[in-house]
């Protein structure tokens, strides 16, 4: 059997091997600790869940228009022009099945074969994945730690050639938790209009930001809406990634594009997690503070606890609810490891000291450990425990040698 090139062309998540690893060790009953989860541990607020009872219950389970009911594209509109200041129309809005969904349609709207979209490094695993399933190249543009993996306009302008359609931020990151400052988004949005390159804003962690930093969307500046797309998402803000609720904002000529594609695919998002999804947007952001603040707690503890293993670096995220710390110099104690060292590190850490981790490697950035803090206080000690305890050890990845060979 003959399978398309499409899919030939794309590879499956790389955090699945570990999170297999991690099923086995748990059914054996073994304690672990999970610092490998990309959702919120709180549960789905309650007032959002009613929504959705009601709506079966008043029988709201049938069809949708494709872009999602009227009064949820409206909300979805006001809410991003209260709390991140654009000014888009509800025509100019499409619900889909999650940020994800909401990526994949527009990259396919956009990428015509061989077009090349910029993605700064380190990425989001499904981004140069989604590129490839269109047909387009990726082209990776690095963002150094020393710089708090922060994307450059002048970095991102010497990346663009006559084939760059677009370049994908996200702001905060997943992996690194770095945030773009205004200023710079500023910068990056005039390269993009002067080179013609549409500037697509995935705002999947927009409200999960500490310290002096506060949900900002590249669609607010001046002159923004000609040059921008977001892909926007339920699943983090409101501890939703179930329900599989995103949107996106885009010109008209996009958003009918989106919506075309979707009307051939899924029809239209499930119709009761619309409502769902109309109750958060309405609802008030009690939950999401409730959350954030926990959240700036986690990370406080667990950057200090990883600043105080040997070997181990770790800058400080400004949002999103991950570190990246850097261990190659704990692994091999000669700088930088090779790109399987840290796929290496995270298997040693799950066998010996039963800690789930995703190794760097699977978001371009080998030397790098992404380590979530969206689990309890009592477990990310125990988890910062048993860090301390493995680079702490003399030799602490025997195997790394080897693999090198
Ligand atoms: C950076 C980033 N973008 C998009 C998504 C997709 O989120 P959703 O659950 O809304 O599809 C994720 C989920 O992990 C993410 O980390």
């Amino acid at each position: 059997m003959e399978l398309a090139e499409r899919v030939k062309r794309i590879e499956p998540s790389a955090t699945l091997v570990v999170l297999m690893e991690k099923e086995k060790l748990v059914a054996r009953g073994i304690d672990v600790v999970d610092f490998g989860p990309g959702e919120p541990d709180f549960p789905t607020p309650q007032h959002i869940k009613n929504a959705a009872i009601k709506a079966i219950e008043e029988n709201k389970t049938k069809y949708t228009p494709s872009a999602g009911i009227m009064p949820l594209r409206q909300a979805a509109v006001e809410w991003h022009a209260k709390y991140l200041g654009s000014g888009y129309a509800p025509k100019e809005c499409v619900i889909n099945c999650g940020g994800k969904h909401s990526l994949f349609n527009v990259i396919h709207a956009l990428i015509n074969s061989g077009d090349e979209a910029l993605i700064l490094a380190p990425y989001w695993v499904s981004y140069p994945e989604i590129v490839k399933c269109a047909d387009g190249t990726p082209v990776i543009v690095e963002t150094p730690a020393e710089d708090g993996f922060i994307p450059r306009a002048s970095a991102i302008e010497k990346a663009i050639t006559p084939r760059t359609k677009i370049l994908i931020v996200n702001s905060p990151s997943n992996p690194t938790g770095a945030v773009i400052p205004e200023d710079e988004f500023a910068k990056i949005l005039d390269v993009a209009r002067k080179h013609g390159v549409w500037v697509l804003s995935d705002e999947c962690y927009s409200h999960f930001v500490y310290g002096d930093a506060k949900p900002f969307s590249v669609a607010s500046l001046p002159g923004a809406k000609d040059h921008v797309i977001v892909s926007a998402s339920l699943s983090k803000t409101f501890a939703m990634t179930g329900w599989r609720m995103g949107y996106t904002l885009a010109p008209q000529e996009i958003s009918d594009a989106v919506l075309k594609l979707q009307s051939q695919s899924i029809s239209n998002p499930t119709s009761i997690a619309q409502y769902a999804a109309l109750e958060a947007l309405r609802g008030g952001m009690e939950s999401v503070e409730t959350m954030v603040t926990e959240f700036a707690k986690r990370r406080r503890r667990i950057v200090d606890g990883l600043r105080e293993i040997p070997g181990v670096t770790c800058h400080e995220p400004a949002g999103s609810f991950y570190v990246f710390p850097n261990v190659s110099a704990a692994v091999d104690g000669n700088g930088p490891g090779t790109q399987a060292d840290t796929v290496q590190v995270a298997k040693d850490l799950l066998e010996r000291e039963h800690v789930v981790v995703i190794p760097g490697e699977a978001f371009g950035a080998p030397g790098h450990l992404r380590i979530s803090y969206a689990t309890s206080m009592e477990r990310i000690e125990e988890g910062l425990r048993r860090l301390a305890s493995f680079f702490r050890a003399e030799k602490p990845v025997s195997s790394v040698a080897a693999t090198r060979g």
